[in-house]
């Protein structure tokens, strides 16, 4: 089977009703970035990003994956489909894929302060200050804040690196490492964008852009890739 990467962003997850970061209406319109997801906020106010994430992992409960999720899932009959995503949430999981890389952690899961190591998936629970890990130390989101490395980031490239066909899903290519994956596909694997708007990233290579939503632009892609590929 052909190794299937696909990149994924905020935008996959727009029509499940989660806010994407950049559009009208975004989360960084709402919240300042640094606040509330970095780590010198969290040093400056825990209370306010444990607040923050408790809020999202709550509304991550009321929410279900779309058709464009449920398309990639499909995918997997076809492909050997490997997803990389900047997305914190679990709706490519709730949907059915099998082989997903988390760069920017996961929303439903929370971990020690004083070891990486020690990680609690709550699901969709919230954490107060003084919840502490099993030494000791106060608990925080899973999440790479801006200020943090990207743990999985080569593992990541390492995958971008297989792949025979890239695809990219819902994302504005705005944060780097993640950005440059497409750089790690090797140049004969065709590059497929998904995205309802126009392309604003400097991309150096042929981009194959199905500019619909992710809901419809996910299956478009699958009819293109059956005919083609099998
Ligand atoms: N279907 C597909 N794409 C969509 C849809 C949709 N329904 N709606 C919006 N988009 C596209 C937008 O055009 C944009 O290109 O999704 C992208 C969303 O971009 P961002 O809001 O910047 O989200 P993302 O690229 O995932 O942000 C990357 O930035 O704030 C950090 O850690 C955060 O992982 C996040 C990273």
């Amino acid at each position: 089977m052909k190794k299937l990467v696909v990149l994924t962003g905020a935008g996959i997850s727009a029509e499940s009703g989660i806010k994407t970061f950049r559009d009208a209406g975004g989360l960084w319109e709402e919240y300042d970035i640094m606040e509330v997801a970095s780590i010198e906020g969290w040093h400056k106010n825990k209370e306010l990003v444990i607040r923050f994430y408790n809020e999202r992992r709550k509304q991550l409960e009321t929410v279900q994956p779309n058709a464009g999720h449920i398309a990639l899932a499909e995918l997997e009959k076809y492909f050997d489909v490997q997803i990389i995503t900047q997305n914190v949430d679990d709706l490519h999981e709730r949907a059915g894929s099998s082989n997903i890389l988390h760069l920017h952690g996961e929303l439903v899961k929370v971990r020690s302060t004083l070891d990486p190591s020690i990680i609690y998936d709550i699901r969709y629970k919230e954490i107060q200050l003084g919840d502490k890990c099993d030494k000791g130390s106060q608990l925080r989101p899973h999440i790479v804040w801006f200020g943090e490395a990207v743990p999985e980031m080569m593992n990541a490239a390492t995958i971008a690196q297989h792949a025979d066909i890239f695809v990219v899903i819902g994302t504005s290519l705005n944060v780097y490492p993640a950005a440059g994956l497409i750089d790690y596909a090797p140049k004969s694997a065709p590059l497929f964008i998904i995205d309802p708007n126009p392309i604003a990233a400097n991309i150096f290579r042929k981009i194959e852009h199905i500019k619909e939503k992710a809901s419809t632009g996910v299956t478009r892609l699958a009819e293109i890739l059956k005919d083609k590929y099998c």
